[in-house]
């Protein structure tokens, strides 16, 4: 089984990624013959935007959250292919009963309160799977921020605690962006779920999939 959260912010920046959501589909229907997938979209720009909006015009969080999540979806609904079961599952349930039936479900958010890769993870929780790999555009922790820091780190292997502590200290400083968020850590750590974050790199996600060495930062125990 393979459980992917998918960066939505590669599936739609300032514009909607075609040819990268061709690559991905392609993916989809080439490891469907002999995986169960499991691909969970994020919102990326379109979620930022409408979210924006309706910050402007004082929505609470909860409408916000349930506009983003309508985002989540109608990215996912890019990946829909003969392969997968044929709309987006709306939550975990639903995806792990389609998953009987088809070799790919793809899931957007399911309810307000956390984001995607949470929804990764608890879908990995679910089915009992004890590795999730998140795809973003940054393709890794680093000790800085890559974009602004020529001279930032790629950290390889991080514990769960570590990467807490990192969350932490960085929120406090503000403004860099880590791939992941506090609540996926806690769901991750608490059910051992190994968190494997890549760059959108197809070639790299089949070489985690097939557990060869890959480029990009490892979350788990810290014996791992
Ligand atoms: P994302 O998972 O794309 O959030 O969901 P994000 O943190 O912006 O993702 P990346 O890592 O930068 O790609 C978009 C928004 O949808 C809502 C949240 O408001 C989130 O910020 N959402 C998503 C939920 O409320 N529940 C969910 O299950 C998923």
């Amino acid at each position: 089984m393979v459980v992917i959260s998918l960066g939505g912010s590669i599936v739609c920046g300032y514009e909607i990624n075609s040819d990268y959501i061709k690559k991905f589909r392609n993916f989809l229907e080439e490891y469907s013959t002999h995986h169960k997938i499991f691909v969970v979209v994020g919102g990326g720009e379109t979620a930022r935007k409408y979210i924006n909006v309706g910050k402007s015009l004082g929505f609470d969080e909860y409408l916000l959250d349930e506009i983003g999540i309508m985002a989540t979806r109608l990215n996912g609904s890019l990946l829909l292919g003969k392969y997968s079961y044929p709309r987006v599952a709306k939550n975990i349930l639903e995806a792990i009963i389609a998953s009987s039936m088809y070799p790919v479900v793809v899931c957007g958010g399911t309810e307000p309160g956390h984001t995607t890769d949470g929804v990764a993870l608890l879908l990995a929780e679910r089915a009992g799977e004890k590795k999730m790999i998140n795809i973003t555009s940054v393709g890794g922790v680093y000790t800085k921020d890559p974009n602004k820091f020529p001279d930032a780190r790629l950290i390889e292997k991080l514990s769960y605690e570590d990467a807490e502590k990192m969350f932490v200290e960085r929120k406090m400083t503000a403004g860099l962006n880590l791939p992941f968020d506090l609540i996926s850590l806690k769901i991750a750590e608490r059910s051992n779920i190994v968190i494997y974050i890549i760059g959108p790199d197809i070639e790299n996600l089949k070489k985690v999939i097939n557990n060869e060495s890959f480029k990009g930062t490892v979350i788990g125990n810290a014996h791992l």
